[in-house]
């Protein structure tokens, strides 16, 4: 069932080409079209929203942090994103034209649930993007998409969360295309892009090796620093989570530019800082100033970047290489090295990767 690997975590993350195919399939057509049945008779109800609420937890709280770059720049609707815990909690100002999207694998988390009754009760539309099919979430909200990426038995979540990226990049699109926010031809190219996104993240995990190598020389080490811009930057905070999960090494995902109002005092020769530089980021100059920072402090700096980009290659300590994509599918093929890095830290260190200690798939106390 493991397909021939030693955990599930490993087979969910090498999976993810097909299962993202398959949470596309039928969605984005060959002319580039979304098609989100599910959500298709509210399009016009969501484009007249004045806000959209994004509430969810953990790594489902990050894709939505990647939803509100991809609704924002692509849709020009304002998305605020906020942690199900404190949402629920803080009363909320809840308008009845604002649209709440809740985000998660399980569809059972306590608080995310919460967060969808309280957004109910004010009168709001209330979308679910959800894995589990028949789950409380996806019963409770008006309607959603489901992410269709299979069951996910590892408990440090890695195809959902590519899963959900994909799922709100279709929403992302769709709710343009109602909006008149970017053209036709913008839209076509945009839809294809996003379902050829499937042969950047394969080519992306035929890297693995480099990870595995990379993995052997940092076993050992006490914290690791994340650090990303944009689109990255809730990938710099996936992959901080994740490796905390399942290594037990204290990790932290910081917007890059964040690094010197605090965290470049924890920089020294022993703690490796993870920086992705994608050359087609608008903000590549600032990312390798941020990177300067970090090794005029004798800083161990790992650099994930794209192929055919050879700039860190003497610079820095490792570089990890992944396909080039536009800036907006970034999140989804930079992810995987820091899934894999996790991955093979945590296997060297011999931990229960499928069940990591204090941890529990689905969260269904608050
Ligand atoms: C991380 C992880 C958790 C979940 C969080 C939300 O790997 O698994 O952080 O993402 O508990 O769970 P769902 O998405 O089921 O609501």
């Amino acid at each position: 069932e493991k397909g021939g690997h030693p955990h599930f975590m490993i087979k969910e993350i090498m999976e993810q080409p097909e299962v993202l195919a398959n949470a596309m399939r039928g969605r984005i057509l060959d002319d580039g079209s979304i098609h989100l049945g599910g959500i298709k008779p509210l399009l016009p109800r969501i484009a007249k929203a004045s806000r959209i609420i994004i509430c969810a937890c953990g790594t489902s709280l990050h894709a939505g942090m990647v939803a509100e770059y991809l609704i924002e720049s692509m849709c020009r609707v304002p998305v605020e994103v906020e942690y199900a815990s404190e949402f629920r909690y803080r009363t909320p100002i809840i308008k009845e034209d604002d649209v709440v999207i809740a985000i998660s694998q399980s569809g059972e988390t306590a608080d995310t649930l919460a967060a969808v009754k309280l957004a109910k009760e004010a009168g709001a539309l209330c979308l679910g993007f959800v894995n589990v099919v028949g789950s409380s979430i996806a019963r409770q909200t008006d309607a959603g998409v489901y992410l269709h990426v299979g069951p996910e038995i590892g408990v440090a979540s890695t195809k959902a969360f590519t899963g959900q990226v994909v799922v709100l990049s279709m929403f992302a699109l769709a709710l343009a295309a109602e909006r008149g926010t970017l053209s036709k031809e913008e839209l076509a190219s945009r839809g294809l892009a996003l379902r050829d996104s499937t042969k950047l993240i394969a080519g992306a995990l035929a890297n693995a090796d480099k990870a595995y190598e990379m993995a052997k020389s940092f076993r050992f080490a006490h914290s690791f620093l994340y650090l990303g811009r944009g689109f990255n930057y809730p990938v710099a905070l996936e992959g901080a989570l994740k490796l905390k999960e399942i290594s037990y090494i204290h990790a932290e995902g910081y917007a890059a530019a964040e690094m010197k109002h605090g965290p470049i005092a924890l920089i020294d020769a022993f703690m490796p800082v993870v920086i992705m530089a994608p050359k087609t980021d608008p903000t590549y100059d600032k990312i390798k100033a941020n990177m300067e920072e970090v090794a005029a402090r004798d800083g161990c700096l790992i650099v994930v970047t794209d192929e055919g980009n050879d700039e860190f290659d003497s610079r820095a300590e490792h570089v990890l290489k992944v396909p080039e994509s536009p800036e907006w599918i970034a999140p989804l093929v930079y992810s995987i090295p820091l899934q894999l890095l996790s991955y093979y830290i945590a296997a060297f260190r011999k931990c229960p990767i499928d069940q990591p200690r204090n941890l529990a798939k689905s969260v269904t106390v608050e």
